[in-house]
């Protein structure tokens, strides 16, 4: 058993980001949402407690407490921007409304010499007082200390921005150390979750591989279990992960729709059948994908053929596997590659006034019409956890490090109607594209273009334009070139590129894949743009 963290959430868009810090920390730890039962608290054992932001007013949303369990729990808690409110609130200080929203870079000067901030500064003022350089994000202010309470920290504008109570080892502070922003707010996330709860750092990918594999084993004993690979991070990491603890019990298939990047069905078959030796089923499904997507040009009805013939093929091969044979178990067990923020994302709390519901595409409802059990292993990780379990699985780096791609693949990246011609120009221009950022070095960071991207494609676009070849005319396809940088993909910029590095991928792609005449670059931004074209 690890040692454990519990974080509450009160709505604040940036939760997830705590957790993130915890885990790096090396300490274990779930969000649930703020109105869990007191039973709950009691029986999660965790070492420590952290209230998280909001968007909400301590005086305008009573629901939006922390249950009496926590105080009650005897165990160390941190809170946070309305964490920190809702604490003063309910342990007897005040909380006020201010006219003014602070929001931004604060420096906010440390007081009390208390431990969660012993050592922790970034610069110290002439009079020889510690201060720190945060991000702040809030409109109201605790305006009276609850008894017991001491100063922590204060900012001119925000007298009380962090206090403390070191006999019960509470601690809050108005900014968020979760944004890297916060300078030193890694440093104190780890001061309070190793040096105050006392947690061990023992949750470590390397070693995790171990536990996840005794777990796998007891879940699925004997019974056999069926992964759909689509050659993404999460099913190749899951699919090596259950392979290593059951062998020949997991089947993956493979559904090839012909909308993958240049020889990717190839390399998925390689990596898993060929080098991990697991079983897996390749269905060519490419004619029948290509033919139902003949004629059709509407980018909804395009993702909505995809994603139904996925789910049609998907079936088919799972029917036949779960009836199986011939002496030859039949599956119980369907595996998905499930992540952590999937799962608290689809969560919220039970009054609904927190977390945000966002409908993500996991093949929903399939073990339910499959009636198979569900076996995901990547339940609790978050993807930076996934790709370093992939490593130290020995997938290569490459794989578990590769950009995102959508369901759809190419699918989404041929404007208008997808044809096989289209698909094979587009896969060798794409293949380009990328070689270029993978072996182009950007000398200030040392990393390869394609690490400093999000996300690198090549989109395909349907109208010929003229050009000059040797002495020939040419009437030929265009192309652009998409690369942006983001951290959510819910805002992204384009990349700034180098030019030469454009000029090389564009004299390439025009020299090498005959039909492409003409190569642009893709300077939106998202918003207004999307990341994709359809
Ligand atoms: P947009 O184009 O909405 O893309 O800015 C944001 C991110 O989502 C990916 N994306 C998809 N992924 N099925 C998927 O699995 C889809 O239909 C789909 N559409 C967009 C896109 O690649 C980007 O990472």
């Amino acid at each position: 058993m690890h040692d454990k963290i519990l974080i509450l959430d009160f709505g604040s868009q940036v939760t997830q980001l705590i957790a993130r810090r915890v885990r790096e920390a090396h300490v274990y730890c779930e969000i649930h949402p703020n109105d869990v039962s007191d039973e709950f608290i009691r029986s999660f054992g965790a070492k420590g407690i952290i209230l998280s932001g909001s968007h909400a007013s301590t005086y305008e949303d009573h629901e939006l407490r922390a249950p009496q369990a926590v105080w009650d729990s005897g165990v160390p808690v941190l809170g946070i921007c309305y964490g920190m409110q809702t604490m003063a609130v309910q342990l007897g200080g005040e909380v006020s409304w201010s006219d003014t929203r602070e929001f931004g870079y604060a420096e906010v000067r440390a007081h009390g010499h208390t431990e969660l901030l012993r050592g922790i500064q970034d610069f110290s003022t002439p009079e020889g007082h510690g201060m720190l350089k945060v991000w702040m994000s809030h409109g109201d202010k605790v305006t009276a200390l609850p008894p017991g309470f001491k100063l922590m920290a204060s900012t001119p504008s925000c007298p009380i921005a962090g206090m403390a109570h070191e006999d019960k080892r509470y601690y809050a502070v108005q900014f968020h150390p979760e944004v890297t922003h916060t300078v030193q707010g890694t440093e104190l996330l780890n001061r309070f979750v190793r040096g105050i709860c006392g947690c061990a750092g023992d949750w470590i990918m390397g070693n995790y591989i171990e536990e996840a594999v005794q777990r796998i084993r007891e879940q699925v004993g004997d019974e056999e279990v069926i992964l759909g690979l689509s050659g993404g991070v999460d099913s190749s990491v899951a699919a090596a992960l259950i392979h290593r603890a059951i062998g020949d019990q997991l089947t993956c298939v493979f559904v090839d729709h012909g909308l993958l990047r240049l020889n990717e069905g190839d390399m998925v078959m390689d990596m898993f059948a060929g080098r991990l030796h697991a079983k897996v089923i390749r269905v060519d499904a490419s004619e029948l994908f290509l033919g139902q997507l003949a004629g059709v040009t509407d980018p909804e009805r395009k993702r909505k053929i995809i994603g139904g013939l996925f789910v049609d093929v998907f079936k088919a091969e799972a029917e036949k596997l779960k009836a199986a044979g011939n002496g030859v178990k039949g599956a119980t067990f369907l595996a998905q590659g499930t992540i952590y923020p999937d799962v608290v994302e689809s969560g919220g709390t039970k009054t609904k006034k927190a977390t945000t519901i966002k409908s993500h595409h996991n093949v929903g409802g399939l073990p339910e019409q499959l009636g198979l059990k569900l076996l995901e292993p990547l339940r609790e990780l978050f993807k930076d956890e996934v790709r370093e379990l992939g490593v130290a699985l020995g997938l290569p780096h490459d794989m578990v490090y590769r950009h995102p791609f959508p369901g759809p693949g190419l699918g989404v990246r041929i404007l208008g109607e997808v044809k096989p011609e289209y698909a094979k120009l587009l896969q060798r221009a794409d293949a380009i594209f990328i070689e270029e950022l993978r072996s182009t070095i950007d000398p200030h960071s040392g990393k390869s273009w394609y690490d400093l991207t999000s996300q690198a494609f090549t989109v395909f676009l349907p109208v010929k334009s003229v050009g000059v070849m040797g002495d020939g005319r040419t009437y030929d396809y265009v192309v652009a070139l998409r690369a942006v940088q983001t951290s959510d993909f819910m805002t992204a910029d384009w990349a700034e590129l180098p030019y030469s590095l454009l000029k090389k991928v564009s004299g390439r792609i025009i020299n090498e894949v005959r039909g492409i005449n003409r190569v642009t670059y893709d300077v939106s931004s998202k918003p207004p743009a999307t990341i994709e074209w359809e």
